[in-house]
């Protein structure tokens, strides 16, 4: 060997061996890291049995320990295979604070692997689409009877039956909405270019929807639903301002107080009445649906406040969106989180951030509840699994899109009382 060469082992021999001693002095030191990489879970998920979660004493049961910085550090969340799920079940895991739901369509009942995980997890359902104006406004119908006739149609009683059958608890959803309402239900002789029709015929019409539909429900599927959604999204995306609508514009702002007057008049003794909206959080938002809310409670007509929660990991925080849970709970309401979903990066971090979010939500709700007499009843995650979901370009839900169970399952599991 050339002495060149030689020199070059030499060298290269010397740097490994430093590498070595640099190496094993840091594991010296470190011993509790080497203990815990950053993705494996701190804690056995059990539904039945919550085990402590390895996290540092802050009082904040978040699943996060506290680095030396005393900033909080996510310490991830395990991955396992759906077969090693069995055992544990949203539903179970919060029996005692409130129903844990999903919405459905109806065929979602082609997909038995669906349909045997939402009866693994879940205990209440919501029709995502099928219990809509438009789904049981029937316009022929109408102009044939000359005045409003509901009809439910075989697709919607066929998620219904199973949900009967199945022992699940309903949210009603929706009666009174700007949208999938059809155009041609505020126009005279419910004919597509008809004129709008005045307002007394739209409260008389109002009436009759919200009759014939409770009704229905009473009569078919009694002691089924536990809440309904009397009015949906009144007002403007920001909060600041009535949604301009036909029901708006024909009836005017007490359109929604006749709502509720009609659902109260129609509905089951000991079915709650919610008014639901998203970005309830936002302070002009939160503000206008509290005074709105307060004069329906006055009058005895609204129970709850549904709170549809369609979140992004970048907005709102955790905390401001406990406040205004608080903040309605305190007022007196029931609070429901009607349609939660979170969309997030598709990537590990985007994942992380996801699962830590909704982690926050749930354990905070079930802390707070304790804590501030929060009064939570109903959580329903908007959908089953992220390719199916409305918003499928966010990866928003539990599930993924072969309905494995994602790191925000076992995040919501992963809870102490
Ligand atoms: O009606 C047509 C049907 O005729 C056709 O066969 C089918 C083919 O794809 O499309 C049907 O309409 C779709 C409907 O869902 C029923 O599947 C619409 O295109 C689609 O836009 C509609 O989306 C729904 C959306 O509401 C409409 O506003 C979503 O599934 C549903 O998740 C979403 O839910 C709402 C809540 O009710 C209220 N809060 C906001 C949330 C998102 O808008």
């Amino acid at each position: 060997m050339s002495s060149s060469k030689t020199k070059i082992l030499v060298v290269t021999l010397g740097i490994v061996l430093a590498l070595v001693v640099i190496f094993s002095v840091y594991k010296a030191v470190d011993g509790d890291k080497d203990q815990q990489p950053s993705v494996t879970p701190t804690v056995a998920v059990d539904a039945t049995t919550p085990t402590p979660d390895g996290d540092s004493g802050d009082g904040d049961d978040n699943g996060a320990g506290d680095d030396a910085d005393g900033k909080e550090e996510f310490t991830g969340y395990p991955v396992r295979d759906t077969a090693e799920v069995l055992g544990t079940r949203l539903s179970e895991r919060y029996k005692d604070c409130f129903y844990v739901g999903t919405c459905m369509k109806t065929e979602h009942l082609n997909d038995p692997n669906l349909v045997a995980l939402v009866l693994e997890q879940f205990n209440s359902l919501t029709c995502e689409n099928e219990m809509k104006p438009d789904a049981l406004l029937n316009q022929m119908a109408c102009m044939a009877e000359g005045e409003v006739t509901v009809v439910f149609p075989a697709n919607t009683i066929k998620l219904l039956d199973w949900a009967k059958e199945n022992g699940f608890a309903m949210r009603g959803h929706t009666l009174v909405w700007h949208s999938q309402t059809p155009d041609w239900f505020f126009r005279e002789g419910f004919k597509s270019n008809g004129a709008y029709v005045d307002r007394e015929t739209m409260l008389a019409r109002m009436e009759s929807y919200i009759q014939q539909v409770l009704e229905y429900c009473n009569t078919n599927y009694p002691g089924m639903f536990y809440a309904w959604d009397v009015a949906n999204e009144v007002f403007s995306d920001n909060g600041d301002t009535f949604r301009d609508s036909p029901w708006y514009r024909i009836i005017g702002e007490d359109f929604v107080k006749y709502a509720f007057t009609y659902a109260r008049k129609y509905a089951e003794e000991g079915t709650k009445l919610f008014y639901n909206d998203f970005n309830s959080y936002i302070p002009a938002k939160l503000n206008n649906i509290y005074m709105m809310a307060k004069s329906l409670q006055e009058e005895g007509l609204i129970d709850g406040i549904g709170m549809q929660s369609h979140l992004d990991i970048s907005y709102p925080t955790a905390a401001m969106y406990l406040d205004a849970v608080e903040r309605f709970s305190n007022a007196g309401f029931e609070v429901q989180i009607t349609e939660l979903d979170i969309t997030t990066d598709a990537n590990a971090a985007g994942h992380e951030k996801q699962a830590q979010l909704y982690n926050d939500i749930f354990s905070k709700l079930v802390i707070r509840d304790m804590a501030t007499m929060i009064n939570v009843t109903s959580v329903t995650i908007w959908g089953v699994n992220d390719g199916r979901s409305w918003r499928s370009y966010g990866d928003p839900l539990l599930f993924d899109d072969s309905l494995k169970p994602k790191a925000s399952y076992y995040s919501v599991l992963q809870q102490e009382e």
